[in-house]
């Protein structure tokens, strides 16, 4: 049974070694079944222990895909369709603080947002915009909500984002890597301060669900956590990082009609390109080299390479082989499109992801046709 009324030797030992890897004084841990469930708890606390009605969350932002998580969303897409969603969220540009300052309020129950956007096109928050939002809401008496799906677990070169800035919020959820993306498992970590404290442990069932943190995922997520903290992980995404953004960096300066900037922390890193229909051209020509790599849903000109952070520098130089190789072939592709995209209407046409399925589906039909008529090869 997944109650957490019956704590295990499991939970708690995954819980409170969670606990003891969290920077500052964020040492309270209420496990959850996923990313997107951990998202809700940590808004729910936040809502519950304030009583205030009301989030700032980042345009762009990704947190999950239920219910707080997906009103906390910053990317109208995915809310339209299930309207209306939960009241009383509030969506500001990231990195623009004097946005949360005209919102700042006694209404106001927390800040959410990635320290790095991950789906929002890897943008990466300034240390002066974390440090301006931690005073603001001291000031305001609003929970600082830091969702460490993406970023957390080395990700970025520490073991968590925020240790990039020195700046602790109080609340945090974590997930995915949680368990090496091989079971379903996640968290939400909070300081003991007020108006937290207590709030759990009056609320027990305030955020409880059969599957989270079951015992399964917290063995699995503890042996996890040995691998990580074991072989210092964040230390090898910082090295290898550094060697693959320089060599995408490079690439980039060779194809600057296309590419407007390589950015990232660690091994979390993005290629923005000049256009959005570019997104999906590019991780077809990777594919075809072997290569799976995703635009970020919430910015689809900006393409996302998160590779294991088990990766090694024989492995990025591989990686990076077969990226200038995929580059080589778009470049034909681009011949014709860059002069027809400078013209606004027909670059509307080629960013429609629409458009672009078709597209894909003719060019695969041609080769098709192409390879029936070619000689074969005995054998
Ligand atoms: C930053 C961030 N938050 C939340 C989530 C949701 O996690 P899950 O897919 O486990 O619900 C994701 C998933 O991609 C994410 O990237």
């Amino acid at each position: 049974m997944g109650s957490q009324l019956l704590l295990s030797e499991h939970k708690v030992r995954f819980a409170s070694r969670l606990a003891s890897l969290c920077p500052g004084d964020l040492n309270k841990v209420v496990l959850c079944a996923s990313g997107a469930d951990a998202c809700a708890g940590a808004i729910k606390l936040a809502k519950g222990a304030t009583s205030r009605n009301d989030v700032i969350t980042m345009n762009k932002a990704y947190h999950g895909h239920e219910g707080y998580s997906l009103s906390a969303n910053g990317k109208d897409y995915y809310k339209e369709l299930f309207l209306p969603l939960m009241p009383g969220f509030h969506v500001v540009d990231f990195n623009d603080l004097e946005a949360v300052r005209r919102l700042a309020s006694k209404d106001i129950a927390a800040v959410i947002l990635e320290p790095v956007q991950g789906e929002g096109g890897i943008h990466v928050a300034t240390k002066e915009y974390l440090t301006g939002l931690r005073k603001l809401c001291d000031e305001h008496g609003i929970m600082l909500i830091f969702d460490e799906v993406q970023t957390g677990f080395g990700r970025t070169g520490t073991l968590w984002a925020m240790e990039h800035y020195g700046i602790v919020p109080d609340i945090m959820f974590t997930a995915k890597s949680i368990s090496g993306g091989l079971y379903p498992n996640g968290a939400v970590v909070y300081r003991e301060i007020e108006p937290l404290v207590g709030y759990v442990e009056k609320n027990p069932l305030f955020h409880t669900s059969h599957s989270g943190g079951s015992d399964l995922g917290c063995i699995v997520s503890d042996a996890v956590l040995d691998y990580i903290v074991g072989n210092r992980l964040w230390e090898n995404a910082a090295q290898v990082g550094r060697r693959f953004k320089e060599g995408l960096e490079q690439i980039a300066r060779e194809n600057e009609d296309c590419v407007k900037e390589v950015r990232g922390l660690g091994l979390m890193i993005g290629i923005e390109y000049k256009y959005e229909f570019i997104g999906a051209l590019m991780a077809d020509c990777l594919a075809r080299q072997g290569v799976w790599a995703v635009y970020s849903g919430n910015a689809p000109q900006v393409m996302r390479f998160q590779i294991p952070i088990t990766a090694n520098a024989d492995e990025v130089d591989e990686l990076l082989r077969r990226i200038r190789a995929a580059v080589k072939v778009m470049r034909w592709y681009l011949l014709a499109l860059l002069p027809l995209a400078k013209i606004p209407p027909i670059r509307m046409i080629l960013d429609n992801i629409h458009v672009q399925i078709i597209a894909f589906n003719i060019v695969r039909d041609i080769e098709e046709l192409v390879l029936r008529f070619l000689p074969r090869k005995e054998g």
